[in-house]
């Protein structure tokens, strides 16, 4: 597939896909959504790739749906699922890190989009929000749902109800993104971030990823068991043997990815 609404990338084992709609502030169209889920499933299942960034330009990451195309939809139409919403839950099915590295704005479906990545690093000029309610809808890719886990019900429900947009400083305060890096610098660091994961054991790290989710999905004791379970698991990869013979060694672990 040859795509026209993102670009796609590969450095040594970080696979980047930056969406590409610029004049429009990167909205996202049902297009750009369509190459989106295929370029993350391709990424998923090629054994060269340990960590994926999804990034935008300096002015917008996603300045969200693409209202445009909305505008004329019927229920039925964005009900029965074939436009606006047909490709959002994509992402949740990619089992290795994906890192959102976000500058400007990330406004209702690419806030949306940024949470459903596993990190979020923000430029120093990010800004988050939920705006729909301006327009006469409400979120719908996950939008009060994991706002309210990452920045607990006060602030969430008032940027959903408000459509009030944060700043970088007020969003990593409230914990939403990991850290804040300047804008120019913004690219460089989610490579590293990204090339440091890659680095590590490709299973671990799915494991770890999994673990970390279920955290969110679970209570407590199931989520300690299933955590239990994995690391139990780890000790059944090669690279398990090698991370730990390594360090007895007092050498770097050269890790395979099983
Ligand atoms: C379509 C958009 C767009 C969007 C911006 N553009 N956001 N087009 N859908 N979400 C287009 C503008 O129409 C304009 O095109 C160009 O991008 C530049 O935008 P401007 O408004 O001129 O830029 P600026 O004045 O800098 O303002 C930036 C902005 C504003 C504050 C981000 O564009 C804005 O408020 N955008 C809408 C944000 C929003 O409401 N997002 C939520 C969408 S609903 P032209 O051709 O005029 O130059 C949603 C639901 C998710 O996301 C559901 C998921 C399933």
């Amino acid at each position: 597939m040859s795509y026209e609404n993102i670009l796609v990338e590969t450095v040594e084992r970080v696979a980047v896909i930056t969406l590409h709609r610029p004049k429009a502030l990167n909205a996202l169209n049902d297009a750009l959504m369509d190459e989106l889920g295929d370029a993350l499933l391709r990424f998923d299942a090629d054994e060269a790739i340990g960590c994926i960034v999804i990034t935008g330009t300096d002015k917008a990451f996603a300045a969200g749906a693409d209202i445009g195309m909305m505008a004329g939809y019927s229920y039925m139409d964005v009900y029965k699922g074939d436009y606006v919403t047909r490709n959002w839950e994509t992402l949740r099915r990619v089992r290795k890190p994906v890192i959102a590295a976000v500058a400007g704005y990330a406004l209702g479906g690419g806030c949306e989009l940024a949470m459903m990545c596993d990190i979020i690093l923000a430029a120093d000029n990010a800004r988050f929000g939920q705006p729909e309610v301006k327009l006469g809808t409400m979120p719908g890719a996950g939008g009060t749902q994991r706002l309210p886990r990452a920045v607990a019900k006060a602030k969430a429900m008032e940027l959903c109800l408000t459509g009030r947009m944060m700043d970088a400083d007020e969003a990593e305060r409230a914990g939403l993104v990991s850290r804040i890096v300047p804008l120019a610098e913004l690219r460089d660091e989610a490579l590293r971030t990204a090339a440091t994961v890659a680095g590590y054991s490709l299973p671990i790290v799915m494991m770890i990823k999994e673990s970390v989710n279920a955290a969110y999905e679970s209570t407590l004791a199931e989520g300690v068991h299933l955590e239990r379970r994995l690391f139990h698991a780890t000790f059944a990869t090669e690279d398990q043997k090698e991370g730990m013979q390594a360090f007895v060694e007092k050498r770097a672990p050269a890790f395979r990815h099983r």
